[in-house]
């Protein structure tokens, strides 16, 4: 199948990169780098020993995106591109609007020219807001609580609209829980930029001495041990996710939106001290208070991706340490600063 990777060169798109491309699919890549460096294709290439096109362009500009889908005729897409930083949308909604919903505007008019109707979508837990239940199923209410949030609430109505629109669109929703963890080879994995808003690339920055200390925002949650619940999920199986839902795309129609996680909560502490183990580090911690916004616990029930799409997560949480630990210690400033 040829696919056209919007956000490639990202934590998440860098790892499905590999697998799609193991899955033996030609690949076309676009991103503008906004939050992500050359280097992670480059390893990208020399891990999967395969070549793939890459175009350097903005998801806000559509002549481009419109030019590349063409020349390219992708029989699917999967979209990644868009800014994530909850707390950046409040301040700089306009910014996440555009690049998120326009962005994808932009891709969907693109595709229409192109005669792609078939896309597999990077949307978030955070369409649930503050769960009713748990585990969260697809039926569960949506609604978010921040502009980025609404971003991909837009998108996945846009999304909806379309299939009804036209019975040969397709779009696979996958609702994605806590990416964390790296490849095995330590070569590709979560190189934020700045201090990381994130739990993982925190610990993993104060396990290599980047940082002083994790700040445990909030211990007297109503969960086991006071502190938030999440449902991890592992990036090297959300990769392959998209490899069984570019599958799924050829022989469905309609929009139809997957859980992606692993079904179980974990918590801030539980997190840190798994992470101390598999990397054999001191991971020093304080209590803080709540961060705005957060809420106590999520996980998912991830059974409709197992009975649809034949996908199952299968990397346990000292595998997500694990693989964390050796990307971290073997690229402490990331990606730019070669050991
Ligand atoms: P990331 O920032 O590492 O990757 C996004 C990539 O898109 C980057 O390479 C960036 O340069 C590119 N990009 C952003 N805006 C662009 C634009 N206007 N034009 C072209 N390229 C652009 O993020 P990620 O963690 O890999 O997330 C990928 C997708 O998954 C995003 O849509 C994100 O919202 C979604 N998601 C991520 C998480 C998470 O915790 N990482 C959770 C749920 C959903
Ligand atoms: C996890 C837990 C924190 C950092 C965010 C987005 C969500 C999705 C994934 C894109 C919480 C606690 C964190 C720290 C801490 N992204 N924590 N100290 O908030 O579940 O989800 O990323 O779609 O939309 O909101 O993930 O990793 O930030 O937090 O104690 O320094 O760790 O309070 O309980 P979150 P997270």
């Amino acid at each position: 199948m040829r696919v056209l990777i919007t956000g490639g060169a990202g934590y998440i798109g860098t790892h499905t990169m590999l697998e799609v491309l193991g899955a033996g699919h030609e690949v076309c890549v676009i991103d503008n780098f906004c939050n992500s460096v050359p280097e992670a294709l480059e390893r990208v290439k020399a891990l999967s020993n395969r070549s793939f096109a890459f175009h350097k362009a903005d998801m806000r500009d559509r002549e481009a995106l419109t030019h590349h889908l063409q020349d390219f005729k992708p029989d699917a897409v999967i979209h990644f591109a868009g800014l994530k930083a909850v707390g950046e949308s409040v301040e700089m909604p306009l910014e996440y609007y555009e690049n998120n919903v326009q962005g994808t505007i932009n891709l969907l008019q693109a595709m229409k020219a192109a005669d792609c109707t078939s896309i597999v979508f990077s949307s978030s837990a955070t369409v649930y807001g503050n769960p009713d239940f748990l585990p969260i199923t697809e039926d569960h209410p949506l609604r978010s609580t921040n502009p980025y949030g609404r971003s991909k609430l837009h998108i996945e109505e846009m999304l909806r609209d379309l299939a009804t629109a036209n019975p040969d669109f397709t779009a696979a929703i996958l609702r994605y829980f806590n990416p964390v963890g790296a490849h095995e080879s330590g070569r590709t994995g979560e190189d934020p930029n700045g201090i990381p808003n994130n739990l993982m690339p925190m610990i993993a920055q104060v396990a290599v001495g980047r940082r002083e200390q994790v700040r445990v925002f909030g211990n007297d949650y109503d969960t086991p041990d006071g502190t938030g619940v999440r449902d991890y999920i592992h990036v090297v199986d959300l990769a392959k996710a998209h490899v069984a839902a570019l599958d799924w795309t050829q022989s469905h129609q309609g929009a139809r939106a997957f859980n992606l996680g692993v079904g179980q909560g974990v918590s801030v502490m539980e997190m840190i001290d798994a992470f101390a183990k598999a990397s054999g580090r001191d991971i020093p911690f304080r209590n803080d208070p709540r961060r705005e916004g957060d809420i106590a616990q999520c996980y998912a029930d991830p059974s409709r991706a197992e009975a649809e799409l034949g996908w199952k997560a299968a990397i346990d949480l000292t595998g997500m340490c694990e693989t964390c630990w050796r990307w971290q210690s073997e690229n402490p400033l990331g990606y730019n600063a070669k050991p």
